[in-house]
């Protein structure tokens, strides 16, 4: 599908170029002033500075040219040299036609025949996930369901958390309080239990403890440290439950981003590039570019023009441990080999942006990278209403799966007092909260600049009024509900007519979904959809409130109405869709 913007584009980029001018001058984008006009070009402006002539008169040939095609009802000049435009109530029928005509909402297609690796969601084995992941999570769904739809071939890969000092730390607290002797008994060699010795929430007492038993006695410190390093050597027993570990956790993992509607393709993590680890190092200490310091196995990346300090990217401990670096340095080379991706996306936390500038660096003087090209999509934090990251009320991490039973029961309580699914069984009433408790959440992160940090305010996020999730599903829903009725009448949505202002608003923005894609992926900023969304619910309703739809007279009129009803809800449902919120069948 292309956007009226490119096709005007194209049409005002042939009158320039007919003019003897650069075609770009004709670019057309939506008006500025909507009460003057729907879109605009200023191309004539550059033009006078390029042919050194008056832009008026530049706008004139201009405008003479474009009133040639029966595509524009209106060329105006303004100003110095403005050229607005309007569309023709007809061009507009025909467009809105083809999209009746056609089951599916084609996308951009920007994306075609590229590869784009999303890294994203990056919760660490053994701890539980908390809201600091779900900004990760939420956006990072959303961009790979976004790519998706602008044709691009898309690898999610959750990139778990799972070789670090947290692991040595929870084998030696294990080994302490002598849960499994086996695992650590050094003469044995397997095989091991098929059975974890601990279960997700063993972990999630342990691991903290461990932590705590590390912070208070260096000592113990010591033998986290010494436990981690002999698992990343390869200690049978110290591997097998390591293994344990990943498995309990994927388990729960995937039990609460499902719940979320939120899946990955890949289920990788630091550990599973450790085999190209030994390799990487070899060639970059041959190639002069892995050298020591301290100790240490260093690259240095620092570049002349930086303008603060950036340290060398760490491969290798004085210990013999490898790093957060390290693996993803590995973990590049490993998507080149098996995805020879165009694309690698980091969606991760904007604090860890000067990591992700050490690691491309490094993969780029090194060469590993392939034509990938290597991008932070950072985003701000979730803060509480202190301004500070969100805590739970006693000051703990809030955990994801609070969070949502939060704003469940939150969504619930605004159903019951906007007396909306009242009458339905308890069961579907708590599905649509869950729904809308959802969606509430993702619809507050997501309309937010993602690099901007936010205030969780779970009264306004869950309001049916105002820029929300639960008004834009409730919008949906009561479309939902009109084309039921229709149906129950034996009515059936016709093609859309554009005969008055709210009929020709909504016709223009259901048009201009392209324009929105597009904008959403180059800026890698769903915001620009939760707009998109928003304004195409305001322009419905305000159709809605102006014309009779079930209760017109006139059949055909009424057909054509209900067409336009069944577009908008297409359109509105696939936008939510790719913001990964979904719709109840009613409320
Ligand atoms: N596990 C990391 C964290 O919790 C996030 C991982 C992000 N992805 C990456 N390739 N480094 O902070």
């Amino acid at each position: 599908m292309t956007s009226l913007t490119a096709e005007l584009s194209a049409i005002a980029g042939a009158a320039f170029a007919a003019e003897g001018l650069p075609e770009e001058l004709g670019l057309v984008t939506v008006a500025d002033r909507p009460d003057l006009a729907q879109f605009q070009c200023n191309g004539a402006l550059s033009a006078a500075k390029i042919a050194k002539a008056n832009p008026r008169a530049i706008a004139a040939k201009i405008a003479a040219r474009l009133r040639q095609n029966a595509i524009l009802s209106k060329v105006e000049i303004a100003g110095p040299g403005f050229i607005n435009l309007n569309v023709a109530d007809a061009a507009l029928d025909a467009r809105i036609a083809f999209l009746c005509d056609n089951e599916t909402i084609p996308g951009t297609n920007t994306g075609q025949g590229r590869t784009v690796v999303i890294d994203f969601g990056g919760a660490n084995v053994a701890k539980p996930m908390h809201v600091g992941h779900l900004r990760s999570s939420v956006i990072g769904d959303s961009l790979q369901r976004l790519f998706r739809a602008n044709g691009w071939h898309v690898v999610s890969d959750v990139h778990l958390g799972d070789w670090g000092l947290q692991m040595g730390q929870l084998i030696s607290e294990i080994g302490h309080r002598g849960i499994a002797p086996i695992y650590f008994d050094a003469n044995y060699t397997g095989p091991y239990p098929k059975e974890s010795p601990v279960t997700m929430d063993d972990l999630e007492e342990i691991y903290p403890a461990a932590s705590a038993a590390c912070k208070a006695d260096p000592a113990r410190l010591e033998e986290a440290r010494k436990a981690t390093a002999e698992l990343q050597a390869g200690r049978p027993g110290y591997r097998a439950l390591w293994q344990h570990f990943f498995d309990v956790s994927r388990v729960g993992l995937e039990r609460e981003w499902g719940s979320l509607g939120i899946h990955f393709d890949l289920w990788k993590g630091e550990a599973s590039v450790e085999p190209l680890i030994g390799p990487m190092i070899e060639k970059l200490k041959k190639s002069g570019l892995a050298v020591e310091s301290e100790g240490a196995l260093v690259v240095q990346v620092a570049e002349p023009t930086d303008k603060k300090e950036v340290p060398p990217l760490i491969l290798v401990k004085s210990d013999g441990a490898v790093l957060y670096g390290t693996t993803d340095l590995a973990t590049i080379i490993d998507r080149v080999k098996s995805q020879n991706p165009d694309l690698i996306l980091y969606v991760v936390d904007q604090r860890q942006h000067g990591h992700f500038e050490q690691v491309f660096r490094a993969a780029k003087k090194a060469h590993l990278n392939g034509k990938a090209e290597l991008e932070h999509a950072g985003f701000g934090t979730m803060n509480g209403p202190d301004g500070k990251p969100f805590k739970t009320r006693a000051g703990g991490v809030m955990k994801l799966y609070d969070l949502i039973a939060m704003m469940t029961a939150e969504a619930e309580a605004r159903l019951i007092e906007a007396g909306l699914a009242s009458e339905y069984p308890a069961e579907e009433r708590a599905e649509i909260a869950r729904k809308v408790g959802i969606g509430a959440l993702k619809f507050a992160d997501l309309s937010n600049h993602r690099q901007s940090d936010y205030i969780f305010d779970l009264k306004r996020f869950t309001r049916f009024e105002g820029k929300t999730g639960p008004y834009l599903q409730y919008a949906a829903v009561r479309i939902q509900s009109i084309l039921r009725k229709a149906q129950g009448e034996g009515l059936e949505p016709g093609c859309p007519a554009v005969l008055s202002p709210e009929e020709r608003t909504l016709a223009l923005h259901i048009l201009a979904l392209p324009d929105a894609l597009e904008a959403a992926e180059a800026r890698r900023a769903p915001n620009v959809l939760c707009d998109y969304a928003f304004t195409l619910a305001q322009a419905f309703s305000r159709f809605y409130s102006e014309h009779h739809i079930l209760s017109e007279a006139n059949a055909q009129l009424k057909a054509a109405r209900l067409g336009l009803c069944l577009l908008t809800l297409r359109f509105l449902t696939r936008v939510l869709g790719i913001l990964g919120i979904e719709i109840p069948e009613r409320m």
